[in-house]
């Protein structure tokens, strides 16, 4: 793979925010995002789900670490794992194996109430809605309810008065769980990995999105696409990435997220990077993707 040589410094000189002469990574002009402002009440929620069908493209990094970033802008945040891995739940430092009941109990028993399923984790101002293996069982149970796709707006609706955003952790795939994330969401993120593969199962994607938009869930819009796991080093991922901007244009955040090994490392951790390594490259990342998602 061709290596570029003309960029200085070692991870942290990666940060995806090199601004040499007010260009972002794609070499577009970078705005400069305001400070969100401080809020005097909380709610209702605007609803996000981190959606993309390709494993390990950073949708539960980023859920995690979005999340902490627009908690320390004094958001209430609530995430939702709503994948059945759980791998949300272990990178807030939760082992879900451990918990009786999940966000399944709320999805599937009417009578196990939200509020005894929700966490607080150590990040002020951020909750969990833990889930775990249990959830796979979801997909094939909901599938002879009524109203299937709405099972997850249902859980979320009394939430919404409490929190100012709610994240959703989507799992690897177009099934059902995705739909009724997608159904109960305002909008979408959707992580790309920064490598060759990067755009395959995109327009599957959108197809998707577009189709739960026209029958489902008028209000859905796409927020934007995220770049993840760029190394600014490597031509090839300067050539991933100037491809995602031609094929989606705006529609792709000014803010790209590098690849550092601190992220693997704060999953082990139990905590957020924000927390974990608060002046890293990768915490500033996803403090500026905090203010570049309220600024849009
Ligand atoms: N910017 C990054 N740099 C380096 N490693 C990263 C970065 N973002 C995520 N990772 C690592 O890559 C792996 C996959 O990331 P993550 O779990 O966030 O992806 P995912 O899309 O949620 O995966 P899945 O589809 O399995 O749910 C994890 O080990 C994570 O720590
Ligand atoms: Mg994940």
């Amino acid at each position: 793979m061709a290596k570029s040589t003309n960029l200085p410094g070692g991870e942290d000189a990666a940060d995806g925010l090199l601004l040499s002469d007010g260009k972002d990574p794609a070499g577009r002009p970078m705005p400069s995002f305001p400070d969100p402002m401080p809020l005097t009440s909380h709610g209702p929620a605007w609803v996000v789900a981190m959606c993309n069908q390709k494993g390990g493209v950073g949708k539960t990094t980023t859920t995690i670490n979005l999340g902490a970033a627009l908690a320390e802008w004094g958001r209430r945040v609530l995430l939702v794992d709503f994948d059945p891995q759980g791998a949300l739940s272990v990178g807030l430092g939760v082992n879900p194996h451990e918990l009786d009941r999940t966000i399944y109990n709320v999805l599937m028993d009417g009578d196990v109430a939200v509020n005894d399923v929700l966490l607080k984790t150590n990040t002020p101002g951020m909750d969990l809605l833990p889930s775990n293996i249990d959830l796979s069982a979801a997909e094939v149970q909901l599938v002879s309810e009524v109203a299937r796709e709405q099972a997850l707006s249902r859980v979320l609706a009394p939430l919404r008065p409490d929190y100012d955003i709610i994240l959703i952790d989507c799992q690897p795939s177009l099934g059902l769980l995705t739909v009724n994330a997608l159904t109960a969401a305002d909008a979408v993120i959707i992580p790309l990995e920064c490598e060759f593969f990067a755009l395959r199962g995109v327009a599957l994607l959108m197809q998707t999105i577009e189709k739960v938009r026209e029958r489902l869930n008028p209000r859905l819009e796409i927020r934007g696409i995220l770049a993840t796991m760029f190394d600014p080093r490597t031509l090839h991922a300067r050539e991933v990435l100037a491809r995602v901007v031609e094929a989606f244009g705006d529609r792709v955040f000014h803010t790209v997220i590098t690849r550092t090994v601190r992220f693997p490392e704060t999953t082990v951790a139990g905590e957020p990077i924000t927390t974990y390594a608060p002046s890293s490259a990768g915490a500033r990342a996803y403090r500026e993707l905090a203010k570049e998602v309220l600024a849009r």
